[in-house]
């Protein structure tokens, strides 16, 4: 698996790029590229002032920003500081208060960290060494109560995308219980990161032997992309990039993430 060290050299090189061609809203949470987001999804648990709230792999953290401008205390951490930097850019443009902290998903507890009533993560656990023991830190650091969202890599997305003929085209997963890592290089090749994905049972339960109750799951599908002009694709998504404009045809068919929100 990953160490940290590779995780933050791949995402440093990374994030220019990344907060370049991707855009991520501010005025919206996000689930994930194309997807709809809160404001049409209604998944997240109320949000009030001064509630605290923690981002793990945060990136720029555009989902704590968004929290924070509905006057949530909000505090997010990723293992790039470059991607951290970006974030404190965004908050300060728009006058709201973000806290940012250095940390690798696998490092965050409730000795170091404290407690919280909403603790959120956006497709970042595939990086972790150890997703049950993040996920288990996660509940001890929830106040009674608070609410833990996980929006991760779908299991079968994993699977790799063959094009068989002109009329015929579809996934290929040769084992959904072990579902296949993905490695990413930088464009240099000289740093890359491995990504790990379980299937929706081992996850659910992990969850759940936590001592979290699971509330909800998200199998969300994409805009309807190719009859919308570009303003209702901004209106109707949070999360878009040209990549992502690319596989619609993919994500349209097969889940890219799914979402578990849970309870203590
Ligand atoms: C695909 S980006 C998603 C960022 C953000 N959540 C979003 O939705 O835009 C994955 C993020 O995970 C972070 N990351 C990767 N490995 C990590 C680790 N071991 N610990 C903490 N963050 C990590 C990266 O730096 C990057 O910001």
């Amino acid at each position: 698996m990953n160490d940290n060290l590779d995780c933050e050299r791949y995402w440093d090189e990374t994030s220019v790029e990344y907060q370049q061609v991707t855009r991520i809203s501010l005025d919206d949470f996000h689930y994930g590229p194309l997807l709809p987001g809160e404001s049409k999804v209604k998944a997240l648990p109320p949000i009030t002032k001064g509630m605290k709230c923690l981002e793990i792999g945060s990136g720029a953290g555009q989902n704590s920003i968004y929290l924070a401008s509905l006057g949530a205390e909000c505090l997010a951490t990723d293992i790039s500081g470059e991607q951290l930097k970006h974030g404190e850019e965004l908050a300060k443009g728009l006058g709201l208060k973000l806290s940012t902290r250095r940390a690798g998903l696998d490092e965050i507890n409730k000795e170091e960290f404290g407690t919280f009533d909403f603790i959120h993560t956006t497709w970042a656990m595939p990086f972790a060494q150890d997703q049950q023991k993040v996920i288990q830190n996660c509940a001890a650091m929830l106040n009674p109560g608070g609410h833990l969202l996980i929006t991760t890599g779908h299991p079968i997305f994993a699977g790799e995308w063959i094009v068989l003929d002109e009329f015929e085209e579809g996934l290929f997963l040769s084992n959904y219980f072990e579902p296949p890592g993905e490695v990413r290089f930088t464009k240099d090749e000289e740093n890359f990161v491995r990504t790990e994905q379980f299937p929706i049972s081992t996850y659910t339960n992990w969850i759940l032997d936590s001592g979290l109750q699971l509330t909800k799951m998200l199998e969300l599908e994409p805009i309807q992309l190719p009859i919308l002009s570009e303003q209702e694709i901004v209106e109707q998504t949070p999360y878009d990039s040209p990549v992502w404009r690319d596989m619609y045809k993919q994500i349209k068919n097969v889940p890219f993430v799914v979402t578990y929100i849970a309870k203590k």
